[in-house]
């Protein structure tokens, strides 16, 4: 523990010296939030802690419970989250605290929706997803739930630019031998990877696009209780073919050590967003809900994803330190559909 210690403490931020973290701790410091960075190493905890003037607390995920009592809101920003979310969910049901997360895991997304009913009987909220993933798509399918309330069918894709961190594609391996997900008549069911592809005008002309498992095959169904869900993103024709390949190799990459060489690679080569990057980047989000009748469609622009999901989940932190709601919930349902437009340099809804 670090000088500073008695300040009255509000927002614990877990992984805070990994990529995303240290940039949502920056952010959290800057605009006066109480906060104290967390870590389960103690050296680089400490050394967040001491440049950012604040507590800093290290201890592993299954230890949280000792750590929370005088905290308002967690905010889980340690991936793969399927590794680090039960127990800190554990401990936030236990200790009476907030948990938020910037999870895209889909199973991470349907284990937490279970727990609703014990958060709401501890009288805290349950939100993850408060990143890029899933926040506009979130917003969006929530916009067009409210344009076309009898939609039984909702499709979301965003195009982004720019490049990915070590973290999240530590994640993406993790889950990378599961194949595709959709929701069909309000139930997850497995595809194939890559098993539909359109071209779709996210919002910058057209441009291939193939479905993902994303968590807003989880999260909209929640959001706007549209039982019939598919995420595309938006890819070069070469990557759509090679997706549809690695149906073959899903299998293999499913084996532990193909999935520990691939994760010390990741770690080894792989640098987030430069500061440039993240200033410059953008990404257009598109979706469309339709009746079998009338098909409605709307898009937003943002930010680039990472300098998106620092606001986002600074923002959302600060909307629950002020007046968190209870049970599980998704980003729109928490805020509203207009939450994203509340973000810096985000636009829209472009609608027709
Ligand atoms: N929702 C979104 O749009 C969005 C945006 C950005 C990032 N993310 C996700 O956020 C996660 C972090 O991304 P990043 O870019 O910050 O990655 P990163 O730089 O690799 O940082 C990961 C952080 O998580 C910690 N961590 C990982 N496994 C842990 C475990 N089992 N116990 C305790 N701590 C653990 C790491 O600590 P050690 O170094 O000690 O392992 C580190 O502090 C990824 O899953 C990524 O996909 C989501």
């Amino acid at each position: 523990m670090t000088p500073g210690e008695d300040v009255d403490m509000s927002l614990l931020i877990y992984g805070a010296y990994g990529y995303t973290g240290e940039l949502i701790a920056e952010e959290a410091v800057d605009r006066g939030v109480d906060t104290v960075v967390a870590g389960r190493d103690e050296v680089r905890t400490d050394h967040l802690a001491a440049r950012l003037d604040v507590p800093g607390r290290s201890f592993e995920v299954d230890e949280a419970d000792e750590h929370l009592d005088d905290v308002e809101v967690l905010l889980n920003c340690a991936g793969p989250f399927v590794e680090t979310y039960e127990p800190l969910v554990e401990a936030c049901l236990e200790t009476g605290t907030h948990y938020l997360d910037i999870t895209g895991e889909l199973s991470v997304f349907e284990a937490i929706a279970e727990r609703d009913r014990e958060a709401e009987k501890a009288g805290i909220c349950l939100l993850p997803g408060v990143g890029f993933d899933v926040v506009p798509t979130d917003c969006l399918a929530g916009h067009l739930h409210d344009r076309l309330p009898e939609a039984d069918e909702l499709r979301l894709g965003f195009d982004p630019s720019g490049t990915i961190s070590k973290g999240t594609l530590a994640s993406v391996i993790e889950h990378m031998d599961e194949g595709g997900k959709v929701r069909r008549d309000g139930r997850i069911v497995d595809v194939p990877t890559a098993h539909e592809r359109r071209q779709i005008d996210f919002g910058r002309g057209k441009r291939n696009a193939v479905t993902i498992p994303w968590g807003d095959v989880s999260t909209a169904y929640y959001t706007t209780g549209i039982e019939n869900i598919e995420v595309f993103t938006a890819v070069p024709p070469l990557v759509g073919s090679s997706m549809k390949l690695s149906r073959f190799t899903a299998p293999v990459l499913g084996l532990p050590p193909v999935k520990k060489t691939l994760q010390t690679l990741a770690k080894t080569f792989v640098d987030g967003p430069s500061e440039r990057q993240r200033e410059e980047g953008a990404c257009y989000v598109w979706g469309e809900a339709t009746d079998g009748e009338t098909t409605v469609t709307s898009r937003v622009k943002t930010p680039e994803t990472y300098a998106l999901t620092v606001d986002s989940a600074t923002t959302a932190a600060e909307r629950v330190l002020a007046d968190g709601p209870v049970g599980f919930e998704t980003p729109a349902a928490a805020f509203g559909p207009e939450f994203v437009l509340d973000l810096d340099g985000v636009e829209g809804f472009f609608d027709e």
